[in-house]
């Protein structure tokens, strides 16, 4: 049977003065996931938002909310992240220094873990830790920017990703992030992903345009 395929929307590409609407928007657009982007102006070069925004989103949708922590150091901000409503805290695993640790951490606040790989960093990375996480995520562009372009050297890595989670006989999610659009979200999931996080293909021509485009998303595959 072929598994479900996820639609995680990036709100990085949303209007955020108007966060609550767009979260309300995508929702009713049929998105699976709301994609959240936590980012510190240290692990990555950009500075989003923090648990104040994943509490001022929770109450505008019942949908998974999926948080993206490119912040270095993370265990000391999961408590305040998971208080905030997150459903899966995904840490990275370059953001160090101790992943195993970081997930158990995760998984004793009663939620989701999911480990993120940046695009030079190999599949083996998640050997020692795929028995405690329910998503692996692969970084297809650098982390930092919505917008960006995939790197086709990741569908390689979503293989070798697949290949360990089918050995795992476990439901572990395989997700995609960066780049995502109608022209590639086929390959990706031809390769063994499951979510798919799209943020410009969601978000692009405003709130008129967002069931359209997931429903585009949702054809191309
Ligand atoms: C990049 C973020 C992505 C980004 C994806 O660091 O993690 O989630 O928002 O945006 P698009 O879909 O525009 O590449
Ligand atoms: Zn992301």
């Amino acid at each position: 049977m072929a598994r479900p395929i996820l639609i995680s929307a990036s709100i990085l590409s949303a209007d955020f003065a108007r966060m609550g609407d767009e979260i309300r928007a995508v929702d009713q657009a049929g998105v699976d996931w709301i994609h959240i982007d936590v980012m510190d102006g240290h692990f990555v070069p950009n500075i989003t938002l923090g648990p104040q925004m994943v509490r001022a989103i929770r109450p505008h949708t019942t949908k998974m909310l999926d948080v993206h922590l490119m912040i270095a150091p993370v265990d000391r901000y999961l408590e305040a992240f998971a208080e905030a409503g997150a459903d899966l805290m995904t840490v990275h695993a370059e953001a160090g220094p101790h992943l195993h640790r970081s997930i158990q951490a995760v998984k004793a606040l009663g939620k989701k873990a999911g480990v993120a790989l940046n695009p030079a960093t190999p599949a083996e990375a998640v050997d020692y830790i795929i028995d405690d996480v329910d998503v692996i995520m692969v970084m297809s562009v650098n982390p930092g920017f919505g917008g960006q372009k995939f790197i086709d050297s990741q569908l390689r890595k979503i293989e070798a990703l697949r290949r360990r989670i089918d050995a795992t006989g476990r439901d572990i999610g395989l997700e995609v992030d960066g780049g995502i659009g109608t022209e590639n979200i086929a390959k990706a999931i031809a390769a063994g992903a499951n979510v798919l996080v799209a943020g410009t293909a969601t978000f692009k021509g405003g709130p008129d345009h967002y069931a359209a485009n997931v429903a585009a998303l949702r054809e191309a595959r």
